[in-house]
This record gives C-alpha cells, structure tokens and sequence, in this order.
C-alpha cells in the first residue's frame, strides 16, 4: 500500500484543498492529512482561522479521498511523520515548490503539485468581508 502525506490549514475548505486532495490520493492507496492546529497557525504562520481545527478536521473526514487526518504542530514534525505514519510520498501545493526536499533524504519521494488559480482561503475571507 503506498502512503500519501500532506500538510496545511484548510480553512474554508473550497475547490482549490479538494483539487489538491484528489490528486494527492491519485498518486497511492491511503493520504494523511497533517492539518495545522489553531494554536500552530496563530504563532508560527500568522493565520486567524474561521474554523476551528475540529470544525476543520470534520470536514476533511467528510471527504472520500482523505483517510486520516493528524494534528500539524510544528514546522519539524515532517521528519519524523515521515517514519510514523511510513510515508512513501511527501505532497505540497507549489507555493511551497523546493522547500521540503529534505525529506527526500528520509527515503520518500517528494512532490509539489500546481496550485488551482484565483481562489484560496485568504480570498474568500477578503471578498466577503468587502462585500457590501
Ligand atoms: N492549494 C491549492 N490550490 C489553491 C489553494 C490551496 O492547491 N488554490 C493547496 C496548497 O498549495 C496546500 C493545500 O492546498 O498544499 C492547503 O492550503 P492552505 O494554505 O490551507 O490553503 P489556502 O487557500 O492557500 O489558504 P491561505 O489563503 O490561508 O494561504
């Protein structure tokens, strides 16, 4: 069985996180889901979500292509996950393209996938919030 792991915040979930999880899960058997908690996207990624991790992680239990989904807590987790959870493939938007290819070295292979354009959480948060 080939083991998929991905990272993020996933706030407002919209059709840009579901292209990305579909075609994280395309490439083996089983993805993980390592999903920023509340507190980790307040310190280390400046982030203020609408939803709470819980809220959050129910949604992406929701959807077919995501089997488990694990707290992201901190930024030097990677390394270690990557032998817990016996990853073989390390999947990241391309906003992040050459920033995890490190993990190359634990023995998975690493893959950035292009990111769907014109829409992400900070988005929908600034479109509404102008919206009059
Ligand atoms: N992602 C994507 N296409 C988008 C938005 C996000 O492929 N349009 C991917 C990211 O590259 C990442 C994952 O979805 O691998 C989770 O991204 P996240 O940062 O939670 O979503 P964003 O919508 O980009 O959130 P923000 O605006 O807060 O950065």
């Amino acid at each position: 069985m080939k083991r998929v792991i991905t990272y993020g915040t996933f706030d407002l979930l919209h059709y840009g996180h579901i292209n990305l999880l579909r075609r994280a899960r395309a490439l083996g058997d089983y993805l993980i889901v390592a999903l920023s908690t509340d507190e980790f996207n307040r310190v280390e990624k400046n982030k203020m979500c609408y939803f709470s991790y819980e809220e959050r992680k129910l949604l992406l239990e929701s959807i077919r292509y995501v089997d488990l989904v694990i707290p992201e807590e901190n930024w030097d987790q990677k390394r270690s996950d990557v032998h817990l959870y016996h990853v073989d493939t390390f999947v990241m938007g391309d906003d992040w393209e050459g920033k995890f290819d490190f993990l190359k070295e634990e023995g998975c292979e690493v893959v950035y996938l292009p990111r769907t354009p014109e829409i992400s959480s900070t988005q929908i948060k600034n479109d509404l919030g102008n919206r009059e």
